[in-house]
């Protein structure tokens, strides 16, 4: 199947220009990499590999590979003391859910027992300090040098949302916010930490890609919503991340279906599984889901995320079980 895709993909497009092609239970996803974009193209494939035998949805993903990153083995890594291992939590798009799913991610591998660190680097929109019920706390220094990280229910943090001021819009060029990012991280006195979990800016910009060379990662995590939209995001996420070396633990599905509070009937609101199918197309694990459900909002916002104010809820299950297959592949 994918060499008969390829061989229709290649009458309008030259090979290195193809940079994946994805199959999974008749959905078909053509990744192209710098290639100019054409809609005549890009519907003459549609019909084309729509045509074939078991094809029901086709999808071509124009991508840019930017002139960065160099990749060197022996680039110089932030020296992260007191952290064993890092882990990013990243989306292509922006709204997703991704420090929603950080929090209670964090959360759940402590209740499995981990020493857990939560740094939020979102320079776009910080809001751990809020999920965990510390906005507008400042850091304490004792020395002068170095940042005590906040101890909120049994996970150490720190934010990028300390340090700016939040009614501003934060404005940074992308050498400035990594600078700062570094500067954080590492003068943040972690000490003891089995698994750090970064809530990293939405998309795959240039600080996206810095951040995930110079930080020793041991994976990364994709948050998507099952629209296509989001998860044309979350491939380029999972491209980023694979261009620079860093292991895809997963995609996990947020808001995947809608539980009403007072029926429980379930909705597919934004459609369901797509990020299942995803995953299988690009050939990477697909974590869980997490449905869209009203207690998951407003227990973030009151700054204690569902993992902690309904430990025997679903939806606590939900993360538990997407900690527990994150702790499996990194032990
Ligand atoms: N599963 C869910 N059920 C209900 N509400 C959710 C769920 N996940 C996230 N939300 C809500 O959706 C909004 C966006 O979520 P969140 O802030 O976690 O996204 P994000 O990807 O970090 O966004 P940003 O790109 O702005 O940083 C928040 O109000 C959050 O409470
Ligand atoms: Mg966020």
């Amino acid at each position: 199947m994918e060499a008969q895709i390829r061989e229709i993909v290649t009458k309008y497009f030259s090979s290195s220009e193809i940079e994946n092609i994805g199959v999974f239970n008749g959905r078909v996803i053509i990744t192209l990499q710098n290639a100019s974009e054409d809609a005549d193209k890009t519907k003459a494939i549609e019909k084309e590999v729509g045509a074939l035998p078991e094809v029901n949805k086709v999808s071509v993903i124009y991508t840019v590979a930017k002139a960065a990153p160099t990749i060197h083995p022996e680039i110089e890594k932030w020296q992260v003391r007191g952290v064993k291992k890092i882990i990013a939590v990243a989306s292509g798009k922006g709204g997703v859910g991704k420090s929603t799913t950080s929090v209670n991610l964090a959360l759940a591998l402590a209740k499995l027992g981990q020493k857990v660190a939560l740094f939020d680097a979102d320079i776009y929109g910080p809001s751990i300090p809020t999920m965990l019920g510390y906005e507008g706390v400042a850091p304490i220094s004792y020395d002068g040098k170095t940042f005590q990280a906040f101890e909120f229910h049994g996970i150490k943090s720190m934010s990028i949302g300390t340090l700016v001021d939040r009614s501003q819009p934060l404005i940074w060029r992308g050498s400035k916010a990594c600078g700062a990012i570094e500067q954080l991280m590492t003068d943040t006195n972690w000490e003891d930490i089995d698994i750090m979990v970064v809530d990293m800016p939405p998309g795959t910009g240039d600080i996206q890609i810095t951040m995930s060379q110079r930080l020793k990662m041991s994976g990364a995590v994709i948050v998507s919503t099952p629209q296509d939209i989001a998860l044309i995001d979350a491939v380029k996420g999972v491209n980023m991340f694979k261009r620079v070396d860093v292991p895809i633990l997963g995609i996990v599905e947020n808001m995947s279906y809608y539980i009403c509070p007072h029926c429980g009937t379930r909705a597919d609101i934004f459609g369901h599984e797509g990020a299942r199918v995803t995953a299988g197309e690009l050939g990477v694990p697909f974590l869980g889901e997490i449905p869209l459900h009203i207690d998951i909002r407003t227990n973030a916002d009151k700054g204690t995320p569902i993992v902690l104010s309904e430990p025997d809820s679903p939806y606590t299950k939900a993360y538990m079980e997407i900690a527990g297959k994150l702790l499996e592949y990194l032990m």
